[in-house]
């Protein structure tokens, strides 16, 4: 099948004026999310260059094409994630300082690792984004409760994720292809990523001291793991990249693109 059309939209973010606690008057639900965004800037810079380590060895000049436009909205979601981090940070949260810790290990993980390797964990990560962003925008339940101008960062970043979700891995199927080093890195994500959340949760929660409000932290926790919930939503797509002739558009959920495009497409400049 023709993969969507990728393209890089210039976007602007009302985010000065965001309540503190953006997502249901919940904070909880906000530091859930401000926990994946403070792993955007640094994670979508490794994730370019691990892909462009290769770009010398993609023959395809249409994937060569897309590995551009790919780079060119990964580098968007990281400027105006920052800018949301920088806003929390000013706000008390120091957002900014867990977001170096992750730089940190990054830099480290560039040095010390293969670049085969560096890739897989691009497409794994890749495939979790793709698979969240699914969740939220095909149900609308986990995002009315945001902020308009949050939410329409989260539904534009989703949209472009849904829209590059198979760039890195066919890249990777170019250069690689081992089945087992994806498998083995998808067990190890699924065992770290969920805690690295979770992590980054507990000391946004604890440092603003909502820890204790033991009624959000209930509700928060049915959002996520309750049935229905958003993480238990995205679990058996998660673990179809076990299959063997896995490939991101096996899920052809590109309507959802469409969607978005004609309630928001005027937002965008590019
Ligand atoms: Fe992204
Ligand atoms: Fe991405």
């Amino acid at each position: 099948m023709e993969p969507p059309l990728i393209h890089v939209r210039r976007m602007h973010f009302d985010l000065e004026e965001v309540p503190r606690y953006w997502h249901s008057g919940s904070p909880f639900l906000t530091h859930y999310f401000t926990a994946m965004s403070l792993l955007f800037p640094p994670g979508e810079k490794f994730f370019i260059d691990s892909v462009r380590n290769f770009e010398g060895q993609i023959s395809d000049p249409i994937l060569r094409e897309q590995v551009k436009d790919f780079s060119g909205q990964e580098a968007q979601h990281s400027h105006h994630h920052r800018v949301y981090d920088r806003k929390m940070t000013r706000e008390g949260t120091p957002v900014q300082r867990y977001e170096g810790w992750i730089e940190w290990a990054l830099q480290l993980a560039r040095r010390w690792t293969p670049k085969k390797l560096q890739l897989a964990v691009t497409i794994t990560l890749e495939h979790f984004t793709a698979v969240f962003a699914n969740v939220l925008l095909s149900e609308p339940k986990f995002s009315e409760g945001m902020d308009p101008n949050v939410r329409l960062l989260w539904l534009w970043h989703a949209v472009e994720e849904t829209e590059h979700k198979a760039v890195a891995y066919d890249v990777y199927q170019q250069v690689s292809g081992s089945y087992w080093l994806r498998a083995l890195v998808m067990v190890r994500i699924l065992l770290g990523f969920p805690f690295a959340i979770g992590f980054f949760h507990l000391l946004l929660l604890a440092g603003d001291r909502k820890l204790g409000n033991l009624r959000d932290v209930a509700r928060g926790m049915r959002f996520v793991w309750g049935k229905g919930g958003f993480a238990r939503s995205a679990t058996p797509e998660l673990l179809g990249f076990f299959r063997r002739d896995f490939h991101p558009w096996q899920n052809d959920n590109r309507e959802l693109i469409g969607e978005w495009m004609a309630q928001y497409g005027d937002r965008s400049a590019g």
